[in-house]
């Protein structure tokens, strides 16, 4: 079978990956490569980013290898957060975060929004890019306890509800992340 590094630390996104890939692949992450590096992310781009992980790996162990890197872009502030998302504050604390951006966008009426996905895998040497896109709006303020980040305030286009207060299936099923990674593995699958 053969093996590819998804370049995160989190064993439920790992997880998430192998059952899609139905035993086609195995996939590790950085703790199963003995990789404890915290990969610097100084592009100014998700694309960026995501390749400087992608490629870290593929140069240091010389393995096949993913990475995804995910943020909010708000139409009324340039498209802010962006690659700030985790940290726009200041603090790496998701609560403080999303009531920072509702007072920068207070009294705005332009509340359109999107979440944005970038995956980049390095497979033979040769760089791809997969993007997942959902666009929505900013609530005026937080709704729901599900999920993470600013999912309380992001109400995605057709839904009368927010990521918060939708199930984790439910959000899996619509969500930039879900996007960007189906295109990955239907790309994988078709090479098996
Ligand atoms: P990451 O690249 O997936 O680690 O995402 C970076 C940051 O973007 C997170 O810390 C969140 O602030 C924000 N973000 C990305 N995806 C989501 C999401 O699905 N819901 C809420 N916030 C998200």
């Amino acid at each position: 079978m053969r093996s590819l590094v998804f370049a995160t630390n989190n064993q439920y996104k790992t997880a998430e990956v192998n059952k899609l890939l139905e035993g086609k692949y195995e996939v590790l992450n950085l703790s199963d490569i003995g990789c404890e590096t915290d990969i610097p992310e100084t592009g100014s781009s998700f694309a960026e980013n995501a390749n400087l992980k992608s490629h870290y790996v593929a140069a240091n162990y010389q393995m096949d290898c993913f990475a995804d890197d995910s943020g909010l872009e708000v139409e009324a502030l340039n498209n802010e957060p962006g690659i700030f998302s985790a940290r726009y504050s200041g603090v790496r604390d998701d609560r403080t975060n999303l009531l920072f951006l509702l007072d920068r966008l207070k009294g705005q009426v332009n509340r359109a929004a999107r979440f944005k996905t970038v995956i980049s895998l390095v497979q033979g040497g040769n760089t791809f890019l997969f993007e997942g896109v959902i666009e929505g709006t900013i609530r005026e303020v937080p709704v729901g306890d599900q999920g993470f980040g600013y999912d309380p305030i992001f109400e995605p286009q057709g839904y009368e509800q927010t990521f918060a207060e939708m199930s984790m299936a439910q959000k899996n099923e619509i969500s930039h992340r879900a996007i960007a990674m189906r295109k990955l593995i239907a790309f994988l699958k078709e090479q098996v």
